[in-house]
């Protein structure tokens, strides 16, 4: 008889499970970019960083939309939720810098390098003070772990580096 697997399901759904794989998920994309930085081509470098930025919009995005305002709402130290959010701020604002600069770029793997530093003290704080709090409030973590799942799916898209490969557009300016 096995034990181990009660709950394996609801496991999954339990959204500090779910934030902290996130977390995993990022931190080792981070970790291949250090190791490829070295040897990989300016398009292995963009497209490992483009999916990078997606992950961390999308992760940020749910964390605005459901997780943080549950949050602000059951425990008593908001002041963590708003620090979480301008952080948030920040981070969005050095990816959307990052995706408009090209892997040839004398600032791009400083650039990566400062934004895996925002990420790693996102983690900190948010694993160390945050999820504690969100433990011990006895919020409905499995009720909030659904919605974000359900978030991720409406708005992910597929990875770019899964998608084919687009032309170059450039700067980007289209004619409307
Ligand atoms: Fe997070």
């Amino acid at each position: 008889m096995t034990t181990h697997a009660k709950n394996a399901s609801a496991e999954k759904t339990d959204v500090i499970s779910l934030l902290t794989d996130d977390h995993k998920k990022v931190k080792k994309m981070f970790k291949d970019f250090e190791k490829m930085k070295g040897s990989g081509s300016d398009d292995e470098l963009s497209a490992l960083v483009e999916d990078i930025c997606s992950e961390l919009n999308l992760h940020a995005e749910a964390e605005e939309a459901i997780f943080y305002p549950a949050v602000r709402e059951e425990i008593t130290d908001t002041n963590l939720v708003d620090e979480a959010e301008v952080e948030h701020a920040e981070l969005k604002e050095l990816v959307s810098q990052l995706q408009s600069m090209s892997a040839d770029d004398p600032k791009y793997k400083a650039t990566v390098k400062v934004l895996g530093e925002y990420v790693d003290h996102h983690v900190k704080e948010e694993e160390g003070e945050i999820f504690p709090r969100v433990k011990k409030a006895k919020m409905d973590t499995e009720a909030l772990g659904e919605e974000i799942a359900n978030f991720k799916q409406m708005h992910g898209q597929p990875a770019p580096s899964a998608r084919p490969a687009r032309p170059n557009t450039g700067t980007g300016a289209r004619k409307h």
